[in-house]
């Protein structure tokens, strides 16, 4: 009952003109393939020429970030309202924001908040470290962080929310996680800690991607479990074979 999606988040990589040629070289097969949705999440500057090549396409465009504040002395911060005439989702809470910009749960929390108040969809990032993975605290951390990014939410606002489980030791390392493993903490953790605070109709309807070293040829596997939504994409998402990974998700 929830429709596969599949985002691609282009971190930063591509200028505007690249950005532009690329979502032009793959719109219309993505446009053809049947049973999911797609995004593509590529930087500010880029936002407004990507979302103009894909506008006649089912493709939605994302941020990368936001900030929670509505406009104001915040030097290098793009408000809600500058991304909505563009954007559909915002990707919040990525574990590089985390780990280079300082991003808390707190701030990630009122993101969220706030990209709900603009009618944008957060993709709402959590994941463990390879040092808490290894230590046995995958569970209680990221049911943690999920918690505190839904913190003050309506169930009915959680049950449209993406959340992306991914592990930080998998993205951009080639090393992904099992899908037996993904499944396991999405369903178990992610969703039952969804089913917890909000309950079971909100898990039921929550879209939870996987993400980390996803790939063309290991798509499937996950999307095979049934707890695995989808996937945010990051290398992968940067080739043209974007579209054989899309594919490989229905
Ligand atoms: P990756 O990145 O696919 O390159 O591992 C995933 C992500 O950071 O969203």
């Amino acid at each position: 009952m929830r429709t596969p999606f599949i985002a691609g988040n282009w971190k930063m990589n591509k200028t505007p003109d690249e950005a532009i040629a690329f979502a032009r070289e793959i719109r219309y097969e993505l446009n053809n393939i049947d049973g999911v949705d797609i995004a593509f999440c590529p930087p500010f500057l880029a936002i407004p020429g990507v979302a103009d090549a894909v506008k006649a396409t089912k493709i939605g465009v994302g941020a990368q970030n936001m900030y929670f504040e509505e406009n104001g002395a915040y030097t290098g911060e793009i408000a809600p309202n500058m991304l909505t005439p563009f954007c559909d989702y915002v990707i919040l809470g990525h574990s590089e924001r985390r780990a280079y910009f300082g991003e808390t749960d707190e701030g990630v929390n009122k993101k969220v908040k706030k990209a709900l108040e603009h009618g944008l969809t957060p993709i709402i990032c959590v994941g463990e470290s390879l040092e808490q993975n290894e230590a046995g605290e995958t569970h209680s951390f990221v049911s943690g962080q999920v918690r505190a990014a839904l913190a003050g939410l309506s169930a009915e606002q959680v049950a449209g929310l993406v959340i992306a489980y991914e592990p930080i030791w998998a993205i951009g390392t080639g090393k992904s996680a099992t899908s037996a493993d993904a499944g396991r903490i999405i369903g178990v953790t992610v969703r039952g800690t969804v089913a917890a605070a909000f309950g079971e109709s909100a898990a039921q309807k929550i879209r939870i991607q996987y993400g980390g070293s996803v790939k063309p040829d290991n798509i499937a596997e996950y999307m095979a479990h049934p707890d695995i939504d989808g996937a945010l994409v990051g290398g992968a998402a940067l080739k043209p074979s974007f579209v054989d990974l899309v594919r490989g998700a229905v």
